[in-house]
């Protein structure tokens, strides 16, 4: 989107101001570093010869659950599989050569043996399956968003996790994109210093939606499924959105007609402009009625520097390592810009090694929240409305 930027400098040459250009930039003249640097020979690292033993359920459409590679890592044994539809339990029992299944989660977590459960089900199930799990003291892998366009949902899963002390993770994938993960990198080195703004997109042209289990994606709010977006914020500064003002476009797609879906939903795409607990805002978008876009981005601009795809432009001249965690051998980087594995991997290595995950629940509901306010935001005409704050505690 920005293939020729200008700088200030270069605009101040121009006219005939170079050296004034290089006084009012403080000195300090603007360069441009890739963020791409070559794969150093980062190699993983063992740090236990324990096995995880997991449970996965859900082989739906996207093929979620057997597309992690937890088959694939030295630390895990799959245990048992499940989903409600026979062929699709066999399927996923092949996919992860696994021998073991049980009809339904519900009963899948009742298996002592069972440490674990990656939940790969529809999204309207995500809360409710993930406690079940977590009240049957198994950790959770969750597929987005956290909950399904119900807050109070959501802080019964943040009650959930506290009470259980167990760990909780969302595989948000953007969040394991490799300009997500430089663009973190960057930011906690202090290259981009406070973020003036940032853009995150999730453009799916759906005439018609993608199957799904009870046609939970017929004409659902577009920004309920937030977080490829807002992972290009919240997944690469740790800060928040505070509050919200969301516009929402009328479509022309049957599904989103007058009483066509169950959401009482008009909109087929929405942009939220949010305000950041570090003074700046962001706009974050869902859009399924773009011809032919499928795409998910983002952008960061920061006092100090600013970044899309994978170059940075900015003050910091040694940018740190970006490059992703290496990965066991055998496991493969996965779909979704080789983000499954990195994904997976944090998981397990976070019950290793007993400490919090990347996309531990208080970041899952911060990138989730946020659209469900959004959404009401865009249904209210845009008017601002407050998001919900949920203090961590000091990990
Ligand atoms: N980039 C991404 O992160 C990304 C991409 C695609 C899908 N997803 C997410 O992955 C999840 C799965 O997507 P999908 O399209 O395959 O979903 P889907 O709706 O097609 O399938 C869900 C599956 O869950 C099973 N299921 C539901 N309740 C169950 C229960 N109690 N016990 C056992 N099985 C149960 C159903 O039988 C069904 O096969 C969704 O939450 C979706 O949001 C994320």
């Amino acid at each position: 989107m920005f293939e020729n930027p200008v700088y200030r400098r270069e605009f101040l040459e121009k006219l005939g101001l170079g050296s004034l250009g290089a006084v009012l930039a403080g000195g300090q003249a603007t360069r441009a570093l890739a963020a791409e640097q070559p794969k150093l020979a980062k190699q993983w690292q063992p740090v236990s010869d324990r096995k995880i033993r997991v449970g996965i359920v859900g082989h739906g459409v996207c093929r979620m659950g057997a597309d992690f590679g937890f088959q694939d890592h030295p630390n895990v044994e799959i245990v048992a599989v499940s989903d409600l539809i026979p062929e699709r339990c066999e399927g996923l029992m092949k996919a992860c050569r696994c021998g073991k299944s049980y009809e339904s989660l519900e009963v899948l977590v009742k298996d002592p043996k069972i440490e674990a459960v990656f939940v790969a089900t529809d999204a309207p199930s995500h809360a409710r399956h993930c406690m079940e799990a977590l009240n049957h003291g198994k950790h959770a892998l969750c597929c987005v968003p956290a909950t399904w366009g119900s807050v109070e949902e959501g802080e019964q899963l943040l009650a959930t996790v506290r009470k259980t002390g167990l760990k909780y993770m969302m595989a948000e994938t953007s969040y394991y994109h490799a300009e997500c993960h430089a663009m973190r990198q960057i930011y906690r080195a202090g290259g981009f210093g406070r973020l003036v703004y940032s853009e995150g997109e999730y453009f799916h042209h759906s005439p018609t939606p993608v199957p799904s289990f009870k046609n939970w994606r017929v004409g659902c709010p577009p920004l309920w499924y937030p977080t490829h977006s807002t992972a290009y914020y919240v997944g690469v500064t740790g800060k928040r959105f505070t509050s919200v003002s969301g516009v929402g476009f009328r479509g022309d797609f049957a599904d989103y007609r007058p009483g066509a879906n169950r959401y009482d939903n008009p909109f087929t795409d929405e942009v939220g402009l949010f305000q950041t607990s570090e003074g700046g805002s962001s706009r974050m978008t869902v859009c399924k009625s773009v011809h032919g876009l499928i795409v998910e981005q983002g952008r960061v601009f920061g006092e100090r520097g600013w970044m899309e795809g994978m170059r940075y432009r900015g003050a910091m001249e040694d940018l740190p390592e970006v490059s992703r965690p290496p990965l066991p051998p055998g496991v493969p980087e996965g779909g979704h810009g080789g983000s499954h594995g990195p994904l997976m991997h944090e998981f397990v290595s976070a019950i290793l090694e007993d400490r919090e995950p990347a996309v531990n629940i208080y970041e899952a509901l911060a990138m989730t929240v946020p659209g469900i306010i959004a959404h009401r935001s865009a249904l209210k005409d845009g008017e601002s409305l407050k998001i919900p704050q949920y203090e961590r505690p000091k990990f």
